[in-house]
């Protein structure tokens, strides 16, 4: 039940070269306290997914990762400009990524549908003001 420690991360808007730091740290870190490796890559992705629709698709956010004993809880929000529709933006394949990004071989439009498959709880909330993403993984 007790948060045992916060990892935590600012996430920089259209920045190629920090994307995926945060992510990579985490993953390192929960390696190191003895994740189980399947667990592991679950969160591998969530984490990775909601770090780079940060960079490609917000002005900027943080991402957080909170240990407990039974649960890894991943969350991100940002500073907007939100997603108008969610469940539109749920639809595997929907991307709004421009061709710059999609050059960089991001924008498959299967970040958030992936987000949701590997979470044992997954939870949206957007408006203008910014999105926040919830993501639960039991241990
Ligand atoms: N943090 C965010 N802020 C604003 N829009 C977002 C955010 N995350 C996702 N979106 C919107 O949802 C769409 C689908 O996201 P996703 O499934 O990750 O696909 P992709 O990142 O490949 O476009 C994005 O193209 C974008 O329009
Ligand atoms: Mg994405």
């Amino acid at each position: 039940m007790d948060l045992l420690k916060r990892l935590s991360y600012h996430v920089l808007s259209n920045n190629f070269i920090k994307a995926g730091k945060g992510s990579s740290d985490i993953k390192s870190n929960l390696k190191s306290i003895g994740i189980d490796s399947d667990i592991l890559r679950k969160i591998a992705i969530v984490c990775y997914e909601a770090e780079m629709n940060i960079v490609i698709h917000s002005l900027g956010g943080n991402l957080h990762c909170d240990i407990y004993e039974e649960k890894i809880v991943i969350l991100t929000e940002d500073i907007g400009p939100g997603i108008p529709d969610i469940e539109l933006a749920m639809t595997e394949g929907f991307s709004t990524a421009p061709d710059s990004v999609r050059e960089l071989g991001f924008g498959a439009g299967m970040g958030l549908p992936n987000m949701k498959r590997y979470s044992d709880i997954f939870e949206i909330n957007s408006s203008i003001k910014g999105t926040n993403i919830k993501m639960t993984i039991l241990l």
